[in-house]
């Protein structure tokens, strides 16, 4: 890298979106339509409007709706909305977030808040969630000093297990959660079961509507069978649902909707200890933006019911595709009853590596996402399939057909491990940051420090047990985001 210190020199606006569109070259190629992961997007005058729409707003300040009045009507606007498609009725608020990472945050942040107002008796707040709820749920825990409580999903459905999650309540439950669907194999939980038990606990209830907050509604109006999720189901407290997932808002936009304001007060933050301007925030960022806002009421009026059910309709189709396809290759097996365009499989063959998979399909100009094992289910390959990504999926599955075939050619070739899972482990157990510098000579990187290998890179952590997974990753990551000058 030659740009490691401060510019002396001012440069031209021509050279400096050149370079920029240089670095550009080595992402992944999503605008290819291949790419199922990251990014999603529907049709391209839909996104133009939007990026202009974001632009046009990307300079007022969401600090202080009082003097910028077109955000605060932009953000309750685009709230309505999706309370309206969330069946919220008429009490129903909320806010826009940076992501459903700060969504779900800011509902653990509510559930702890009202506990501390209204029941003492509470010291030691704990959540309870399935296996399969997004790990953002674990970070709230970390950041916000509440326990997390993982009940098991059932093997085969991996929908939650709502008798372990009665099972798991004591006196300083405050929430029960749902995913609708988990990101992880596709799957709705049993909302309607976990609601009524929050209500029968006297306890809140959220539903991680992440993805499928801006999806099912429009498969329901599709005729798709889809199970109850939303406000309709009495108990659910509240919802959060990305705008920049299968809304297809450009990144930065999601959304928390409570049922009532009393509920939603908790989430609140103002801060009158210092001598500056006044600080009472909504959610987590305080100067913000207001272009994802901006952006989601522009898509959502451009698009419109019809233009949602079109792209809903595309990835339910694309979905249908890939589950035909894989019934015609032994090797792999769908991992329970994806009800959305996100589903994942596995693989049920030696000769068969899921991570050899996606790395050839990656050589193919294909990027599948790839799955650690875990207690919940094998090592395997995701898919989210967007309204763009949607027509690709005959030739992905043509390809993926091909490459198994080939793996299955060279039996040999795909099982060798090229390092020893016993030293790894062995190596784990005393691991400190500096024996990175070993690891990286097994996994080789490029000039960016990113492995050139990613069948080791996976081999190794799905060797790892989860605790010894996030050691390595972090001091990965850290090693990663560092300038060697
Ligand atoms: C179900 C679910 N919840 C929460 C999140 C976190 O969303 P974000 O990455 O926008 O923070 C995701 C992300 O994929 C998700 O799938």
């Amino acid at each position: 890298m030659n740009d490691l210190i401060f510019p002396t020199k001012a440069e031209s606006k021509e050279e400096i979106y050149k370079a920029l569109k240089g670095l550009k070259k080595e992402d992944i190629p999503w605008q290819s339509g291949k790419v199922m992961a990251y990014v999603y997007k529907t049709i391209p005058e839909a996104h133009e409007l939007a990026n202009e729409a974001y632009t046009l707003f990307l300079t007022e300040n969401g600090l202080d709706p009082t003097q910028f009045p077109s955000l605060l009507q932009l953000e309750k606007s685009v709230i309505a909305m999706v309370a309206d498609l969330l069946n919220g009725g008429t009490n129903a608020v909320g806010n826009c977030t940076s992501g459903g990472t700060e969504s779900v945050m800011l509902a653990v942040k509510t559930a702890r808040d009202r506990a501390r107002d209204l029941f003492p008796h509470i010291i030691d707040p704990e959540i309870i969630i399935p296996e399969t709820a997004h790990p953002c749920f674990h970070k709230a825990g970390h950041y916000l000093n509440v326990k997390v409580k993982m009940i098991p999903v059932d093997r085969t459905t991996f929908k939650a297990d709502v008798n372990a999650m009665e099972a798991a309540i004591t006196d300083q439950t405050i929430l029960l959660v749902g995913s609708a669907p988990s990101y992880t194999h596709g799957v709705i939980d049993n909302i309607e079961a976990i609601a009524s038990l929050a209500q029968a606990n006297n306890l809140l209830c959220h539903v991680d509507a992440c993805v499928g907050g801006m999806f099912i509604p429009f498969a329901k109006m599709l005729d798709y069978p889809m199970p109850a999720f939303d406000f309709s189901v009495p108990g659910v407290s509240s919802i959060s649902c990305d705008l920049h997932k299968f809304g297809y808002v450009p990144k930065g936009c999601s959304s928390i909707i409570y049922r009532n304001k009393e509920l939603r007060q908790y989430q609140l933050f103002s801060c009158s200890l210092w001598p500056g301007y006044t600080i009472v925030n909504p959610t987590v960022l305080s100067s913000k933006t207001g272009g994802p806002m901006a952006a989601a009421w522009s898509l959502f009026k451009f698009l419109g019911t019809e233009g949602y059910k079109n792209a809903v309709k595309a990835c339910m189709e694309g979905r249908q595709v890939v589950i035909d396809a894989l019934k015609d290759i032994p090797e792999l097996y769908l991992l329970g009853e994806p009800a959305i365009g996100m589903l994942s499989f596995a693989s049920n063959s030696a000769a068969v590596n899921v991570f050899e998979l996606t790395e050839r399909m990656k050589a193919k100009g294909w990027f599948i996402q790839a799955q650690l094992k875990s207690n919940v289910s094998d090592a395997g390959i995701h898919l989210s399939i967007s309204h763009f990504n949607a027509p690709h999926m005959a030739s992905l599955m043509v390809d993926l057909k091909a490459i198994v075939e080939e793996l299955k050619k060279e039996t040999d070739k795909s099982q060798q491990m090229v390092f020893d899972p016993a030293m790894i482990k062995n190596m784990m157990a005393n691991f400190t940051p500096d024996m990175l510098d070993s690891l990286e000579q097994i996994l080789g990187k490029n000039d960016k420090g990113i492995p050139d290998n990613f069948v080791v890179v996976n081999k190794i952590l799905n060797t790892l047990e989860p605790v010894q997974r996030d050691k390595l990753l972090v001091a990965f990551i850290n090693k990663m985001f560092s300038v060697e000058k």
